[in-house]
């Protein structure tokens, strides 16, 4: 009885994780959702940690980045930086946006890895 109710509460719990995680998710634009996934296949290589153990190449993105103004984050996006490429040829102009949209859902990361501004 104890086993089968313990497994019972796990089963829950992971529904509610799961509606959790579609209600966040539900939450972003249609835009935010195109640039997350253009973020994923494209930025997220250099801009997020892969594992704990492992470094960040690039300054972890979020809402505060550069101080928030878009401009400035097309503006990195389209021509890059020394050490990162740029992609006015990858991405149309909406796809530029729906990334600097995207990054605006993004808190700021406690104790941040990425570089200090
Ligand atoms: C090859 C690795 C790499 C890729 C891929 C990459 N970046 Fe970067 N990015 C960097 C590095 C490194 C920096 C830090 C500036 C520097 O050292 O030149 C940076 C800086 C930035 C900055 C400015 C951050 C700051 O705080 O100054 C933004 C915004 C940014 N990247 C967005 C993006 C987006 C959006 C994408 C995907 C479309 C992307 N990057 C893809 C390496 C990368």
């Amino acid at each position: 009885m104890g086993r089968g109710l313990a497994a019972l509460a796990l089963v829950i719990g992971a529904a509610v994780l799961c509606a959790q995680a579609s209600a966040a998710d539900d939450r972003l634009t249609d835009a935010q959702r195109l640039g997350r996934r253009l973020f994923e296949q494209s930025c997220a290589i250099c801009h997020t940690k892969p594992t704990l153990a492992s470094g960040l190449y690039a300054p972890a993105l979020s809402r505060e980045t550069l101080g928030g103004r878009t401009e400035v984050i097309r503006e990195v996006i389209s021509n890059g930086t020394p050490r990162m490429p740029g992609f006015k040829y990858y991405f149309g102009s909406n796809e530029t946006d729906a990334i600097v949209a995207y990054l605006q859902t993004l808190a700021p990361l406690e104790g941040n890895a990425g570089r200090k501004q």
